[in-house]
């Protein structure tokens, strides 16, 4: 779960770039203070003939006494100062940006990580574009907020103390108009934002739906384009980027209202200062220097005011963005079973045992009931049944991309408890029904980032039917074979993703429908080639078409053993 306290932790882990960060950001306010004061200040020492401490200090160094010199000194002395603060400037905002970026890295890669635990039937309900949705917008939002909470409070607070403290210094009484107006426009506007923020939570959430849509269409574009149904789609990721359209404008103009309204407030604090001054001045209570200068403090102290009011707005919108991202830490994890025993270590292969296995989606129907089924080690075994009996599910269970209700699942007598998943999965190849592509290289859709040399690659390819095709294409294995591999053959495709497995050379193959796509003579060279590879591995054949299973050893009928009412 991502809280305001983890993200301060977070923060707080660089603590040594903070402090030197906020030494440079206070040295670099600090120098900017004293600046408005200066020049003002010379009209009563010049000008008004007052003398006072400029003049004096100046001529502690070097007397010459001339009032252009005067002049020129202090604006030298205020140039210099702000060139050195934009130096500090600069480097402060390095170091901030440095610190607020790791962060928001942190959290992605938080919500990635919890993301690769998640199970696999909270994967069938996500949608892709939603998470996304998250994990880009949402973490925006919180960025925006880190980098404005390291980088800037604690500058803009002390520019407001430092200022009022100047101000206090040259009047008292407006200081104390100052000090009171100003946090009566924060509560303000703290009582706003809270409620402009439910306004951004309801847009992101919005952009959220149409993100999802808008993913689900282009994957599946193919299909709406046969269909005719151009339209239909585009009118309904029409009508949900219009409610993004409505909502973030709701949320624009409120917040911007707020944001405008509040600035309203802060300049007429702004005259208010200024009409004091005047009256003050009238009352021979404060010079026209001082009031001058009480005027440009009045008039930067609104950048500190404006900035925390910001802040307070990113603070509110970033809690709304923690908790749609925490919707993704709520996800359920895939049970995580420690690796207690390896069956698969030093044996070419493993026996499956499947002892009263039952089975449900949403534990109300049951798919697959106490199924109990025993394949030795090296056997090949094909498994039919009607469509929708279970078959694939059963192969998901195998190996635990679906926990089972009740039973147990044996390999080499070991449950899968004590082996773990991952160790299950480095050992039981699985060909999906239908076949997943990556829009990559061949060679990547192979390996998926794995090393593997391409003579062993071809040697595969060579078992899957593939070798003369490769071999025939421009780019070899580096030919892009588009979005879901568009640009291959249904066959094509099949034999890629059993060629992906076989490269692993898992000790326990399961084929689910693997060959259906292929013409019965492709298909038994197919079955002739992968005869010496799997000769000593124990194989799971799904399959309707007998020709797939004439090979099989044992013929195991799902609707049979599968006691279903
Ligand atoms: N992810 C899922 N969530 C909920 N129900 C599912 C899910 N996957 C499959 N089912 C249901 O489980 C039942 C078995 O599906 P399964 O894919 O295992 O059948 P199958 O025997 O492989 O069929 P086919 O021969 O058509 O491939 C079906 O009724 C299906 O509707
Ligand atoms: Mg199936």
């Amino acid at each position: 779960m991502i809280t305001m306290k983890y993200i301060f932790e977070e923060i707080s882990k660089h603590k040594r770039v903070l402090i030197v960060a906020n030494i440079v950001a206070i040295l670099s306010t600090l120098l900017t203070i004293p600046v408005p004061l200066l020049i003002p200040m010379l009209i009563d020492e010049i000008i008004l003939g007052k003398g006072g401490n400029i003049t004096h200090t100046i001529d502690q160094y070097i007397t010459i006494g001339s009032p252009e010199y005067y002049i020129l000194v202090v604006l030298l002395v205020t140039l210099f100062l702000k060139a050195i603060s934009l130096i500090l400037n600069l480097l402060h905002i390095r170091l901030f940006t440095k610190i607020s970026k790791e962060v928001t890295y942190v959290i992605r890669k938080k919500l990635l990580n919890h993301l690769q635990t998640v199970s696999m039937s909270e994967y069938d309900m996500l949608g892709s574009g939603a998470v996304s949705a998250k994990v880009i917008t949402d973490v925006d939002t919180v960025d925006k907020f880190v980098a404005s909470s390291v980088g800037e409070i604690v500058v803009e607070l002390l520019t407001l103390v430092s200022i009022a403290t100047v101000i206090l210094y040259l009047n008292w009484q407006i200081a104390l108009v100052i000090l009171l107006l100003n946090p009566l426009v924060m509560s303000f506007y703290l009582h706003v934002f809270r409620k402009v923020a439910k306004i951004k939570k309801k847009e992101n959430k919005s952009i959220e739906i149409f993100q999802n849509s808008l993913t689900e269409s282009l994957e599946l574009y193919n299909q709406i384009r046969v269909q005719n149904r151009e339209e239909y789609f585009l009118n309904d990721i029409d009508s949900k980027a219009k409610e993004i359209r409505d909502r973030g404008y709701q949320f624009g103009f409120r917040s911007e209202m707020a944001l405008e309204f509040s600035r309203m407030l802060i300049m007429y604090s702004h005259d208010i200062f200024r009409a004091m001054g005047i009256l003050m001045v009238l009352l021979g209570l404060l010079t026209i220097g001082k009031m001058l200068a009480i005027f440009a403090y009045a008039w930067i102290i609104m950048r500190p005011v404006d900035k925390l009011m910001n802040f307070m707005h990113l603070y509110f919108n970033a809690k709304t963005s923690i908790e749609r991202l925490n919707e993704i830490f709520l996800l359920h994890l895939e049970p995580k079973y420690q690796e207690k025993v390896d069956p698969f270590k030093d044996r070419e292969t493993a026996s499956i045992r499947i002892e009263n296995l039952s089975f449900s989606y949403n534990a109300k129907i049951d798919i697959l009931k106490n199924i109990n089924l025993e394949i030795k080690a090296g056997e090949k075994v094909a498994i039919i049944g009607q469509t929708g009996s279970g078959k694939s599910t059963l192969a998901h269970i195998l190996i635990g991309l679906y926990p089972v209700t009740s039973g147990n699942i044996y390999y080499n007598n070991y449950e899968i408890r004590e082996i773990g998943y991952k160790k299950i999965r480095e050992n039981v190849g699985f060909v999906l029904q239908s076949p997943l592509m990556f829009n990559n290289t061949i060679r990547f859709n192979l390996t998926l980032g794995k090393e593997y040399d391409d003579k062993n690659i071809y040697e595969i390819l060579k078992i899957a039917q593939l070798y003369e095709f490769v071999k025939g294409l421009e780019n070899q294995l580096d030919t892009i074979v588009g979005k879901n591999g568009t640009k291959l053959s249904g066959g094509q495709k099949q034999r890629l993703s059993i060629a992906r497995v076989l490269l692993d050379n898992p000790k326990i193959i399961i084929f689910d429908e693997s060959t259906s796509s292929l013409d019965n003579k492709t298909e038994d060279k197919l079955l002739e080639a992968l005869d010496d590879y799997i000769k000593d591995k124990t194989t799971i054949t799904i399959a309707h078409r007998r020709t797939s299973i004439e090979k099989a050893d044992r013929v195991i009928d799902l609707d049979i053993i599968n006691n279903i009412v």
